[in-house]
Formats: structure tokens, sequence, C-alpha cells
């Protein structure tokens, strides 16, 4: 059976230098039905690592650290809504009106 959707937790240099490794036990360690969770190489968001990323919806989180693995498994994984205040600033852009 393959996965409806794919989370990628980088595991390169500077990811791995601001916590990635923890960030990766953690999503692996509360797994979703229909959600493959994966180490990845380098994303290009280096300065904002840990940097991961949720497919097919191309969702992209900055900084994240193993205490926001809740939110993101239970809020968007689940729930179907993104971590607003995880978001990548650049990537997400938001503008208020
Ligand atoms: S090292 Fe993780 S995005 Fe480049």
């Amino acid at each position: 059976m393959t996965s409806e959707r794919q989370i990628l937790i980088c595991q390169y240099t500077n990811c791995r230098a601001n916590g990635s490794e923890q960030v990766l036990a953690a999503f692996q360690t509360q797994q979703v039905a229909g959600v493959a969770v994966s180490a990845c190489d380098c994303q290009g968001q280096c300065n904002m690592g840990p940097t991961v990323r949720v497919l097919p919806d191309n969702t992209w989180y900055a900084r994240v650290q193993p205490a926001d693995v809740h939110a993101i498994v239970e809020q968007h994984l689940k729930a179907g809504e993104p971590v607003e205040r995880l978001l990548h600033p650049r990537l997400h852009l938001r503008f208020s009106v």
C-alpha cells in the first residue's frame, strides 16, 4: 500500500546541527495512517532549519523543534489545517489588509 502523503524532514548538515534528527524521531513515534515519514537531503532552506515539508500540498515548515511535531501531526496531518506559526515565512507569504 502506498502513502497518499509524505512528510520530509531534512537531515543535511545545517538542519541536523539544529536538531532535525530529534524532529525526525518525533515524527516516527507519531505515525499517521496514509502519511509516510521520510528523511531527506538539503531542501535549500538551510538558514531556516530544521526544515519540514509536507507533500503533495507542498507546505513548508521552518525551525521545527521536537515539541512542535505534535501540533503538526494533530492539526495538519489529521485535521488538514496547517500550523500557521510554523509556516516558512518566505515560502508562505501572508499579507494583511
Ligand atoms: S540543511 Fe536542511 S534545508 Fe539545507
